[in-house]
């Protein structure tokens, strides 16, 4: 017996492990809900037109709903004969309401019914994975705000740079997701287009109403080519780049939590229920959250190069490679919405071990950048300050005295411009507060960088 929905030209049955190797129903039963939400607008939209009777119709609708509850019990045995989600649901539509459920596939495809199902679940997805961006942006306000005195070195090289606030370096973090909010948003706005109607590939026959079907599946519109609209998978593969970025994101902070939390660095503690510990060394209480994140970087970027690939060659229109679209799909919302949902969870509750912070911004000569400043106040061209001053760090080099431990006397002998209100600029907290403009690491600045960044997502 050959395939019931498509053998009729057909000879011999398909191979069984043919079968199996080219089904998606295993992966794609996923998308049931969008699926069945898109045949009703469809239905929806042929009987407006004519096509289907209002008893079809509500025949379609009603079954429809009562497979949508069947799949939620688990009441359905999926079907590898079947293929797919597509064919799965109307195959038990029409044992269950009998003709009519063959009519739902009138001026339909699978091409743009697939197209339209992972439209919906992409738009659905990012939804919630922008409310969980902005889960995570909130806690990094709170702790900015708390920590906008805390001192801590600035590092570039990894090497003590110049003294910061702790809240400014978060709100550094906060920048990175604001950008990565746009670009989720972008991407929904250009993916929320409807492909209904664009059948296999070159529209239908019967009169539709494609503007109809966009609007009841609150589509900003119909889309405007029927070739491009069961092709292209661009808006997954935009995606999958901006689920890239934020996974580089989140493991460049993982990267830092996981450097602050040793003992080297000491400049912060994660909760116990964020950490764990090892079965052979009882001292051990390891960042895994952090280092798990930063791991998971790796398979998101993977599925957005194997998005790319599988795209690249194709021919329009449709390809059955696009059923590879998934898995990889899939798989970087779970990953990227589980690694939200960790830092969301995790950020608020970062304890800052402000002593230590200082101890180290203290070490570093953070410090000497604000001499060469204070020298070329004074009248010193920049370059010979910067002479000047690699001289004192020199010496606090050999001493193992940072330049504000050191005696006036001592820091005279590199310069006779040097005066007592050198102390001044040498503190960390002068330092910090001296560099006081937007976007600069004066607490004052952070705290008015947090009320704009606050607006920013009451706007949202
Ligand atoms: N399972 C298929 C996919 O995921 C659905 C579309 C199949 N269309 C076709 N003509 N074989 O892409």
């Amino acid at each position: 017996k050959t395939n019931q929905q498509w053998g009729g030209r057909f000879n011999e049955p398909t191979d069984a492990f043919v079968a199996r190797f080219t089904a998606s129903i295993d992966f794609d039963k996923r998308l049931y809900a969008q699926d069945i939400r898109g045949s009703q607008a469809h239905a929806r939209m042929l009987n407006k037109v004519g096509v289907l009777s209002d008893e079809e119709l509500k025949a379609i609708i009603e079954g429809l709903d009562q497979i949508r509850g069947e799949i939620e019990r688990g009441e359905i045995d999926w079907s590898i004969e079947l293929e797919d989600i597509h064919m799965n649901i109307e195959a038990r539509l029409t044992d269950r309401i009998g003709i009519t459920g063959k009519k739902l596939h009138t001026g339909r495809s699978r091409n743009d019914q697939v197209a339209t199902d992972i439209r919906l679940y992409l738009r659905d997805e990012i939804d919630l994975l922008l409310a969980e961006i902005t889960r995570l942006q909130q806690g990094l306000l709170e702790v900015a705000e708390r920590e906008a005195d805390t001192i801590m070195p600035g590092f570039t090289h990894l090497q003590t740079a110049q003294p910061v606030t702790f809240g400014h370096h978060l709100m550094a973090w906060f920048e990175m997701l604001s950008r990565d909010y746009g670009r989720l948003s972008d991407c929904r706005a250009r993916l929320n287009y409807s492909p209904l109607g664009a059948a296999a590939l070159a529209g239908t026959t019967y009169p539709i109403d494609r503007a109809y079907s966009a609007e009841l599946l609150e589509f900003s519109a119909p889309t405007a080519n029927s070739l491009d609209s069961v092709s292209d998978r661009d808006f997954a593969i935009e995606f999958c780049a901006a689920a890239s970025l934020i996974m580089t994101h989140l493991s460049r902070m993982s990267e830092e939590l996981v450097l602050w939390t040793s003992a080297q660095f000491d400049f912060i503690d994660l909760p116990d229920r964020f950490c764990t510990g090892s079965s052979i060394m009882p001292q051990k209480k390891n960042p895994d959250v952090p280092e798990l994140v930063r791991g998971k970087s790796g398979r998101v970027n993977g599925h957005l190069i194997a998005l790319l690939t599988l795209m690249k060659s194709q021919p329009l229109a449709y390809n059955k490679d696009n059923q590879e679209d998934k898995e990889p799909l899939f798989d970087t919302v779970d990953t990227l919405k589980g690694c939200l949902r960790a830092y969301a969870d995790m950020v608020p509750a970062i304890q800052s071990k402000g002593e230590q912070m200082r101890e180290a911004a203290r070490r570093g000569f953070s410090t000497a950048t604000d001499l060469a400043d204070y020298l070329v106040r004074k009248g010193m061209p920049f370059r010979d300050a910067h002479e000047v001053v690699g001289k004192a760090v020199a010496l606090g080099v050999k001493t193992g005295l940072d330049l504000a431990e050191m005696e006036l006397a001592q820091l005279q002998q590199f310069s006779d411009t040097i005066t007592s209100d050198v102390f001044d600029v040498l503190t960390l907290e002068g330092s910090v507060n001296a560099r006081d403009h937007i976007g600069g690491t004066a607490p004052a600045q952070v705290r008015s960088a947090v009320a704009t960044a606050r607006a920013q997502l009451a706007a949202r």
